[in-house]
């Protein structure tokens, strides 16, 4: 069983609301159909929009630092930007996960003003094979052309762009080092398909890659490095246990037996009681490279002084020392875990050169 973290603390920074249950397309590997929730919990497949505003602000005060919404499609949902707004105006940072085919709708300008990261999935740029996926909105597959267009909207704003692309059995082979190059996100996120089970499942057994056709798709594609694209390869085993996720009834839920396990809601418990009824664990977060540079200040600030570095942390966290350097840990402390570790990374960045300053924590 994957260890989860005390429940007085979060944890991990991130989070990810599944706040919309519907979705236009049909991706046969999909694990977040959230089909069994709609049945027999929530007939809706979304909650209304008070309550999902009440679930971004427990999160945030239970300090969560980064929320992605995600779904189903969330494009579809009408109070995205409403949402994005309010965890930004909680000093969140915000970021939506989308399969594209909703951005010639408003939603998608008002929603470039606020946002911090654009996820855009693509798992094909050959349309028989984002037909076989199931990737394609009313029988037609996004083109290359159009995914293109959507990089440059979200560049032209300022956006962080991200693209995630799942490996399975029917796009291993194929080479998107052309299409990344020109799309420039800064971080590419390549995951194998997790395999679900249960009532949420749409059991696309065909479509499982095993590690070695993962591996070769990453072998073939990684070299977009060199253009400065940040590449995060994840196996399906990276992803159990490893994220924070809510579903659209506001449940936490974690995928650790391959299948999903739900707490009780968010609005009934609070988020550090229904937390801790799920199985997240923080050295699993860290180790699949989910602390990274998502505030967009450590790349680029150079941080030199103890006054400094306290201004990157959220004052809630009160870490209470600078030492000399110390290696990255997922020791017990008073403090999260991530906290450590993400002054661990900034200390191998003062350490390359800068200067060296570690928190520790009492
Ligand atoms: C569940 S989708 C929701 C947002 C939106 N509908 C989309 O497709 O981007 C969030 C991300 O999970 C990925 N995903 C879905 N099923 C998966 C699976 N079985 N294994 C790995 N990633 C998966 C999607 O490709 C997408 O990047
Ligand atoms: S577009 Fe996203 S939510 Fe919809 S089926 Fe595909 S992966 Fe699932």
């Amino acid at each position: 069983m994957v260890s989860s973290g005390p429940p007085e603390s979060p944890h991990v920074p991130s989070v990810n609301y599944h706040v919309w249950q519907a979705c236009n397309m049909r991706c046969r590997f999909c694990f977040a159909t959230f089909q069994g929730v709609r049945k027999n919990v929530l007939p809706a497949g979304h909650l209304d929009r008070p309550d999902a505003m009440r679930i971004v602000r427990a999160l945030a005060r239970a300090g969560f630092t980064k929320i992605n919404f995600a779904g189903g499609e969330p494009f579809l949902c009408p109070w995205l930007v409403d949402l994005v707004v309010y965890a930004k105006k909680l000093g969140m940072v915000t970021s939506v996960v989308t399969n594209g085919s909703y951005f010639d709708r408003s939603v998608a300008s008002d929603l470039l003003k606020h946002l911090d990261w654009l996820v855009l999935s693509v798992d094909s740029l050959h349309p028989a094979t984002a037909i076989r996926i199931g990737r394609v909105k009313a029988h037609k597959p996004i083109s290359k052309r159009q995914y293109l267009a959507i990089c440059e909207r979200v560049h032209a704003a300022g956006v962080n762009l991200k693209i995630n692309t799942v490996v399975t059995s029917a796009n291993y082979g194929e080479d998107f080092r052309d299409f990344i190059i020109r799309a420039r996100p800064r971080r590419w996120k390549i995951m194998q398909m997790l395999p679900l089970q249960g009532p949420d499942s749409r059991c696309a057994e065909d479509l499982i890659v095993d590690r070695d056709g993962f591996n070769h798709f990453v072998a073939k594609n990684r070299r977009v490095r060199k253009n400065g694209i940040v590449v995060v390869p994840e196996t399906s085993s990276d992803m159990v246990g490893s994220y924070a996720m809510i579903d659209p009834a506001g449940r936490f839920y974690d995928n650790v037996s391959g299948q999903y396990k739900y707490s009780q809601p968010i609005l009934d418990v609070g988020v550090r009681a229904a937390f801790s009824e799920v199985d997240v664990s923080a050295a699993r977060f860290l180790a699949r490279d989910g602390l990274y540079d998502f505030w967009g200040g450590w790349k680029w600030r150079r941080v030199g002084s103890w006054a400094q570095l306290r201004g990157y942390l959220r004052n809630r966290w009160r870490p209470s020392a600078v030492s000399s350097a110390t290696p990255l840990t997922t020791a017990a402390t008073a403090e999260p875990v991530w906290l450590q570790a993400r002054i661990s990374r900034r200390t191998d960045v003062l350490e390359s050169g800068q200067a060296t300053a570690v928190i520790s924590s009492t």
